[in-house]
């Protein structure tokens, strides 16, 4: 099949959280089995910075109609590896730019026309470059006018640009909501400004439109699939999911095994495998010795790698800080995002500076060694559409503590509960379950022959991608 992906990050080009895992593990895998895959991503720096870029060429120069002006733009191509080809839609005024949608105080104000630009770059390259897609894939709200432009601008040329559209919803928190007047810039028809289109309360709602009027729409779990058909979880957009609650599939993500495996990954000092952890002790010593605490500590060591943003969970963190000020443990937090967790998370880590320390910033390979280094790996959301981290964290043999939500639930099982099953624990997703569930990863740590059979049963439990890239392979051929 001929499947074109289109979404604002990909790994190892542009990267802020789960998202540029997800498209980068899908369209690797996809590309594997044989099938011709594009995506296409902004120009951001970052992306026109990487070495895979390079040698782009600069394929085509764009002229975008948004309302009553034309903008330029241009495309440039390049293939990172077999039957894998990246589209960078590129306008120095909109992505050259360090981050991809804010400044860390607040979203950049000109959000709505870059990723409506993005979009209208995205079909007029599938027109231009006669892609003939059979699938055409839209993830997140900064894509998903992709599937209304294509069926527009299929009806205004009279041409064929994908035959199905899919669009994943990674997460229903960010909708892309923006002042009514950007729908202007669209140039879609005045349909589509309606209760049954983009309009949402007063507002242009971008996310909505991709649930509308895609042929096929998924989520990352299928748990996240029945939760956002639900008020608790659905952000105001329960009602409009479930008018496609027959078209709507959960496909849990996986884990990218060239990218994240403890035997092979170069982010690490040492490397290890379930037959042999030595190396893992190793990567523990070091991350110790990178957090500032001494590399001979032998109790619990909690890892923390997140967004600081609330979803996370981080305010369930703080509110037990008494826990880890108290026990003789290690809590080590890699985030970035909002100031405020970052401060309060600061001030934890002032009050135990032998004890709490918090990096705050982006750091892949810091992220690798958390993963490896620690013995559980602490992960309260408040949400989760599916979660990659606790996936990561029990192939690299540290015991996720997790929330009931989401793809945690599908991801993780708790191991009181089920004693022969188990590969974490779990708790509400609520100060007091955090404060629950803190005391029982005490016990766990100390029962040692319990904690090694629940390690051993994460690791060799497949999160591999060929299982969820099956699953996108039959949604694929089935719409078609
Ligand atoms: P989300 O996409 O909601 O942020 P996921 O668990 O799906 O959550 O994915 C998060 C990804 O982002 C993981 O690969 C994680 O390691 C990475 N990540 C998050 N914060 C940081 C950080 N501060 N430094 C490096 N990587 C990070
Ligand atoms: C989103 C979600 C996260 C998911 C990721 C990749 O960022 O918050 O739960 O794992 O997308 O699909």
């Amino acid at each position: 099949m001929k499947i074109v992906h289109v979404a604002s990050e990909l790994f190892p080009y542009m990267k802020t959280g789960g998202l540029a895992d997800a498209v980068s593990s899908l369209a690797g895998a996809l590309a594997d089995n044989g099938h011709e895959v594009a995506v296409f991503l902004p120009g951001y720096r970052t992306a026109l910075e990487h070495k895979d870029a390079a040698g782009a060429e600069r394929r085509m120069r764009l002229r975008i109609e948004m309302g009553d002006q034309y903008l330029s733009g241009e495309v440039r191509v390049f293939a990172p590896r077999r039957n894998l080809t990246v589209y960078l839609i590129c306008r120095e005024e909109f992505f050259d730019r360090r981050n991809p949608y804010g400044n860390g105080e607040r979203d950049y104000e000109d959000n709505a026309d870059r990723f409506i630009f993005f979009c209208k770059g995205v079909v007029e390259t599938l027109r231009l470059a006669d892609l003939q897609a059979d699938v055409v894939h839209a993830h997140d709200w900064q894509a998903a006018l992709v599937p209304l432009l294509v069926r527009d601008a299929e009806r205004k040329q009279g041409v064929t640009l994908a035959v199905k559209t899919v669009f994943t919803i990674h997460n229903i928190a960010y909708q892309g909501l923006f002042p009514r007047g950007i729908f202007a810039h669209t140039n879609l028809p005045e349909d589509f400004n309606s209760i049954d289109g983009l309009e949402y309360y007063e507002q242009t709602n971008l996310l909505k439109g991709g649930i509308l009027f895609a042929d096929r729409v998924t989520t990352v779990s299928p748990r996240y699939a029945q939760e956002i058909q639900t008020p608790e979880f659905g952000n105001g957009l329960e009602g409009v999911v479930q008018t496609r609650e027959h078209d709507i599939v959960g496909l849990l993500n996986g884990v990218d095994m060239a990218v994240w495996n403890p035997g092979t990954d170069a982010l690490l000092p040492a490397r290890y495998t379930l037959a042999n952890l030595a190396g893992k002790q190793a990567c523990r010593a070091e991350l110790l010795k990178r957090a500032g605490f001494a590399a001979n500590f032998r109790g619990p060591i909690f890892g923390v790698v997140c967004r600081f943003v609330e979803q996370k969970g981080v305010d369930l963190i703080l509110a037990n800080r008494d826990f880890f000020l108290r026990e003789d443990c290690r809590l080590i937090v890699l985030g970035s995002g909002e100031k405020r967790y970052e401060d309060d998370v600061r001030a934890m880590a002032a009050a135990a500076p032998a004890k709490v320390a918090l990096s705050a910033k982006l750091d892949e390979a810091m992220s690798h060694l958390i993963e490896a280094g620690s013995d559980f790996f602490v992960m309260p959301s408040l949400f989760e559409p599916c979660g990659l981290n606790q996936m990561y964290s029990q192939v690299y043999g540290t015991l996720p503590i997790v929330s009931r939500v989401g793809g945690l639930i599908d991801t993780v099982t708790d191991v009181d509960e089920f004693p022969e099953t188990g590969t974490g624990l779990m708790c509400a997703p609520t100060a007091a379950g955090l404060g629950e569930v803190l005391p029982r990863a005490l016990r766990l740590f100390a029962d040692k022959p319990r904690y090694a059979a629940a390690q051993r049963r994460g690791m060799i439990r497949d999160f591999s991608w060929k299982i969820a890239a099956a699953g996108y392979e039959r949604l694929y051929q089935e719409s078609l």
